[in-house]
């Protein structure tokens, strides 16, 4: 019998887009902690489901010429190879444009009229003639009135800050037809979050123990006491036709607002999941509504921390008055950053993760990059390409495999490929580090500490690494054949090794699944549950004696920084390291030939007027120092005097030129070049070279008698 029976969810992304990286990386964290769960144990129904709604959705499928129909079928066809992808161990995905989800928010919606919870109230807002629609405020432009910026939204004006509502701005226009709108007046559905007795029952879901993140019940707290950054005013929940959700009932040419249908979506997968038999298959025998009604079920939801209003307010206060159990936990995660730039949510910029899979990069580096960065706060994470290759590369490949790698061909050649017999544990043995550190890791992954548990799992590691470095195995392996005592040592190293490798296997099987599968194919083990790990470790049980081991196969490479290159760029850097960037979604194109401005071409360019050209601040450079860049072996790294500063510039000239050579000359330099970004650093400009490329890349020079800074004019 389980202990735990947990309903698991992560935020539902809108089907107008493909997955981005801050979606991989949510669902890693909730894959991670529900993996943890299964291995204890519990049971685990974890679903997911597109957002199918709304008016982007309807107006995106508008302009592809397309129905919103086929709109979301399209992507909801692209979403399992990034789930399988990335290994995430979704029970179910469905959609909330379904028969299930039409059912269930009618219920609710019917069950919250029937508490009193819904009322009507005519709403002014602009409508667009020639569109024949209501505006939401994103599709409204003008002046604003402060300090007559043009083409402002309503929110915060871009130059002044002042914050406009779309009614204040001057000559207002239709970002969707370009026409000016027009003021109209109609009916709006509203739930009054407001009413006393969803304040005292929010009161009391938000401050239960444990509920929330202590900064994420502070917040809620704040905008139910109205002391926050915006008002907990009554949730208009109606859109008028044209609209693509979910028609009203009773309320012809009303649909429910996506927000309002959106979580519903969590039961509908989950009631779709019953109905086609998958809940059962997963060991759970009773209906959809008794398993959703049954105390002994947790409703967990893993969002990030945009939408914490939606989750914290109106969703629990939705489920509790149309009378149905409410969330027991929603955990918040931060953004995902790229290098220190923040992407947007809606352009997914940084990293794409379908190129991140095409290029051949392995899944598990990002799940253990992602494992290693998070914490059970609210923070943003940060991915970056040098880390990511040291953590990898020295943690996972350096620590964890590379200790069966060592010891797995001595136990082949000494020992017949059987567990020799453990010797007793001393507190520097591998094993004693499991004990000590195994209650804490565990702990971590249930408080989804996944940093932490990554740390103990390699404090782990260096433990039995240094054993190793201790015994010499390599150098016990030389007379093993010959010296009984040499073979006892060498015994005492590898059973000591291969039951602490073991336990690191169990330790990182949440967080990379494939890769201790094989591991647990060469342990010869049944998947491994962490009840397998006793305390005191029993090693007679955990690894016993005699034990035959699979052969041995290499289980995970080296990130290569190449690859790095690959996933940001979609062409190789051209002479200057410039490169634009990849759009969303390309798939990896054949790298350009080459690209720098002095390229030989027949193609004839385009005509540019003076003043064109007098927007390029080209300069005359002196080259103070040259290196290469390690990792990039078409780069020279580039220090320039440009005359009134030194500037960094990655030039793709290495192929030409030798480093030594350049220091101390002039050249031209295009100064005023948008500064890029680049795995290896910022590189502020462009370095003027002519030829074909490879060792015919010739750098130009001026003439005797210029000095840094001189413009070419
Ligand atoms: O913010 C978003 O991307 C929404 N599509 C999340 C919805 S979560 C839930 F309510 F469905
Ligand atoms: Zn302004």
């Amino acid at each position: 019998m389980p202990n735990r029976r947990l309903f698991v969810t992560t935020a539902l992304p809108y089907a107008n887009g493909p997955f981005h990286i801050g979606h991989i990386m949510e669902y890693i964290q909730a894959d991670i902690w529900v993996r943890f769960q299964r291995m204890q144990g519990n049971a685990v129904h974890f679903v997911g489901a597109d957002d199918a709604h709304g008016a982007p959705i309807m107006l995106k499928a508008e302009k592809d010429g397309v129905t919103p129909e086929a709109l979301i079928a399209g992507i909801l066809a692209t979403r399992p190879k990034y789930l399988e992808g990335f290994h995430l161990s979704f029970d179910h995905w469905h959609s909330t444009h379904s028969p299930e989800n039409v059912a269930l928010s009618t219920d609710i919606y019917r069950q919250l009229k029937a508490a009193d919870l819904i009322y009507v109230k005519p709403v002014e807002q602009f409508f667009d003639p020639a569109k024949q629609m209501f505006l939401a405020d994103r599709y409204i432009q003008g002046e604003c009135p402060n300090c007559h910026a043009k083409d402002q939204y309503a929110d915060a004006c871009e130059q002044c800050s002042q914050v406009n509502a779309p009614t204040d701005l001057i000559n207002p226009r239709s970002t969707l037809s370009g026409t000016t709108p027009v003021r109209k007046t109609s009916d709006h559905y509203f739930f009054k979050l407001s009413d006393p007795k969803c304040v005292a029952f929010l009161n009391e879901w938000i401050g239960a123990p444990g509920r929330l993140q202590s900064a994420v019940a502070n917040k809620a707290n704040e905008w139910l006491t109205g002391k926050g950054d915006r008002d907990l005013g009554d949730w208009d929940i109606s859109r008028d036709a044209p609209y693509f959700g979910i028609p009203m009932p009773d309320a012809p040419g009303k649909y429910f607002y996506v927000w309002l249908d959106a979580p519903i979506g969590y039961l509908a997968s989950l009631k779709n999941y019953f109905d086609t038999g998958k809940a059962r298959k997963n060991g759970e025998t009773r209906s959809f509504e008794e398993f959703l009604t049954s105390s002994d079920v947790e409703q967990i939801h893993f969002i990030g921390k945009d939408i914490i209003y939606f989750h914290t307010l109106f969703w629990p206060a939705m489920l509790k008055f149309a009378g149905r159990k409410v969330p027991d936990h929603v955990y918040v995660h931060g953004f995902i950053t790229v290098s220190g730039t923040k992407m947007s949510k809606s352009r997914g910029t940084g990293i794409s993760p379908l190129r991140y899979l095409e290029i051949g990069m392995n899944p598990e580096w990002l799940r253990y990059y992602i494992a290693a960065k998070l914490n059970s706060n609210v923070e943003d994470i940060d991915f970056n390409p040098e880390d990511f290759i040291a953590r990898v590369n020295s943690d996972l490949v350096g620590k964890y495999v590379n200790i069966a790698s060592r010891m797995a061909p001595f136990v082949a050649r000494f020992f017949g490929n059987c567990m020799p017999a453990l010797p007793s544990m001393n507190e520097d043995s591998g094993l004693a580090a499991v004990a000590k550190h195994s209650e804490a890791i565990r702990a971590a992954f249930e408080d989804r500490e996944f940093g932490r548990a990554i740390r103990l799992t390699m404090e782990v590691a260096d433990v039995v690494n240094a054993e190793v470095d201790r015994y010499k195995p390599w150098i016990l392996a030389k007379d093993a054949a010959t010296n009984p005592q040499s073979k006892d040592r060498l015994a005492a190293i590898c059973a000591s090794t291969l039951a602490t490798f073991k336990a690191l296997t169990l330790f990182l099987k949440p967080i990379l699944p494939a890769l201790t599968a094989e591991a647990e194919a060469y342990l010869r083990c049944a998947p491994l549950q962490w009840s397998d790990l006793e305390l005191p470790v029993r090693p007679d049980r955990f690894l016993p004696a005699g034990h035959e081991f699979g052969t041995f196969k290499p289980l995970i490479t080296r990130v290569d920084p190449k690859q790095l290159d690959a996933l940001f760029d979609t062409i190789k850097p051209d002479a200057n390291g410039e490169a634009p960037a990849h759009t969303a979604e390309k798939p990896a194109e054949k790298p350009a030939a080459k690209t720098t401005i002095s390229e030989t071409s027949t193609a004839t360019p385009t005509e540019i007027t003076v003043d064109d050209f007098a927007k390029l601040d080209i300069r005359v450079a002196k080259i103070l120092s040259a290196e290469t860049v390690e990792g990039a072996d078409k780069l020279l790294k580039l220090t320039v005097d440009i005359g009134d500063s030194q500037r960094t510039v990655f030039a793709g000239i290495r192929s030409a030129y030798e480093p030594d050579r350049l220091i101390g000359r002039l050249t031209v330099v295009l100064a005023n070049l948008k500064p890029r970004k680049m795995r290896f650093g910022l590189s502020e400009g462009m370095v003027l070279a002519a030829g074909p490329g490879g060792s015919d890349i010739f750098l130009l020079s001026p003439d005797t008698g210029a000095v840094p800074g001189m413009k070419v004019k």
